[in-house]
C-alpha cells in the first residue's frame, strides 16, 4: 500500500515539474555545462530500507557541495568537535556559496557548508590522511550509497583547470592559518571529492543513512556515528541551501544540501531520505525543480520539523 501511494506520489510530482524550464544549468565549471537542462530524477528511501524512484533517476552526476555534509561528517569523528571548531565556524553566512568572506574576529569561515569552510575541511583530512585521503572518503560516502562510487576525471579536470577562486580561498585561509601549509594536495582533494558520481536513487540511500542515525537502512551497514548525524544535519538545517537556507527551513522545514550539479538531497529524520536531479539553478546555485519538488513534498507528506 505505502509503495503505490509514494511511488504515486513521485511520478505525479515529475510530471509536474518536468514540464517547467525555468533556470540555467551551471557552466562555471566548463564541464558541468554538458549537463542536459531536460534531465529530472527523483527518489525517496525510507528508513526501512525501501526505494522509490521515477524520471532520470538513473543518470550520474556529480556530487559538487552535496558532498560537503559527509565530508565535514568524517572531520567531526576523525578530530573531534573541538578542534573542528577551531577552523570552522557554524554560523550561517546569509552569502552566496563562494564568497571569500571569513568571520570577522575568529578568521574562521562560517561553515562546512560554503566553499571556504568545505576546503577547510577537507584540508583537515588530507592533514590526516595525505594520499589515502581520498579512499577513506570515496569508502565512506560508499557504504552510505550502499554501492562503490568514483570520480567524473573529467569534471575533477575541469574544476581544477579552472577553480581560481577557490585557490584564492585556500589561500587566504593559510594567510589565517586556518588550514595546514599543504594548500595544492588539499584543494585537490576538494575538487576530487566534489566530482564524485551518483545517481538519484543513491543520493537518495545516501540521505535515508543520515535520516536513519547513521546507518544505512538498505545495507545495514553503520555508517556514522550518531553525533556526527547530529552535527551534520544541524548544519544542513541551518546553512545546506546557502543563502536561501532560511526560506527553505521556512518553507520546507528539513534538513537538505545542494549541490551546482543539480543535485538537491533532503533529509526527514528518522522517516525519510529524499533526492532530486535536474541541473536548472536559481542565482543562488539551487536546482529549480529540486526546490519545488521538495516544497510539494514537504506539503503533501506534512514533513515540516515544526
Ligand atoms: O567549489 C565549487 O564551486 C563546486 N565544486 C561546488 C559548489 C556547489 O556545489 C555549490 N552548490 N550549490
Amino acid at each position: 500500500m505505502e509503495e503505490r501511494w509514494l511511488q504515486t506520489l513521485i511520478d505525479g510530482l515529475h510530471s509536474r515539474y518536468a514540464g517547467v524550464h525555468k533556470g540555467e544549468v551551471a557552466n562555471y565549471i566548463p564541464e558541468l555545462g554538458k549537463a542536459s537542462p531536460d534531465h529530472f530524477g527523483m527518489a525517496i528511501a525510507t528508513s526501512d530500507g525501501k526505494v522509490f524512484e521515477t524520471g532520470n533517476s538513473d543518470t550520474l552526476f556529480t556530487l559538487q557541495s552535496v558532498s560537503k555534509p559527509f565530508a565535514f561528517g568524517m572531520a567531526l569523528e576523525a578530530f573531534g568537535e573541538e578542534k573542528v571548531a577551531r577552523h570552522v565556524g557554524v554560523e550561517p553566512s546569509g552569502d552566496s556559496f563562494n564568497s571569500i568572506e571569513l568571520e570577522k574576529v575568529t578568521n574562521r569561515p562560517f561553515n562546512p557548508m560554503v566553499n571556504a569552510g568545505a576546503i577547510t575541511v577537507t584540508a583537515l583530512l588530507y592533514q590526516k590522511y595525505g594520499d589515502q585521503a581520498l579512499d577513506r572518503i570515496l569508502t565512506r560516502l560508499s557504504a552510505a550509497a550502499g554501492r562503490n562510487l568514483g570520480i567524473d576525471e573529467e569534471v575533477y579536470h575541469s574544476e581544477s583547470k579552472t577553480g581560481h577562486r577557490n585557490r584564492a580561498i585556500a589561500y587566504l585561509l593559510l594567510n589565517f592559518d586556518m588550514v595546514p601549509e599543504e594548500v595544492e594536495p588539499a584543494l585537490d582533494l576538494y575538487f576530487k571529492q566534489c566530482s564524485i558520481l551518483v545517481n538519484t536513487r543513491d543520493l537518495a540511500i545516501m540521505s535515508a543513512t543520515l535520516c536513519n542515525l547513521g546507518k544505512n537502512p538498505v545495507t545495514g551497514e553503520e555508517v556514522f556515528d550518531l553525533d556526527a548525524v547530529r552535527n551534520m544535519l544541524s548544519i544542513m538545517f541551518t546553512c545546506g541551501m546557502y543563502d536561501y537556507s532560511g526560506e527553505w527551513a521556512y518553507r520546507v522545514g528539513v534538513p537538505a544540501k545542494s549541490g551546482v550539479s543539480g543535485a538537491v538531497m533532503a533529509v526527514v529524520n528518522r522517516q525519510l531520505g529524499i533526492a532530486s536531479y535536474s541541473p536548472r539553478l536559481d542565482a543562488k546555485g539551487n536546482s529549480c525543480r529540486g526546490i519545488n519538488v521538495c516544497t510539494d513534498l514537504a506539503q503533501e507528506l506534512g514533513l515540516h520539523t515544526f
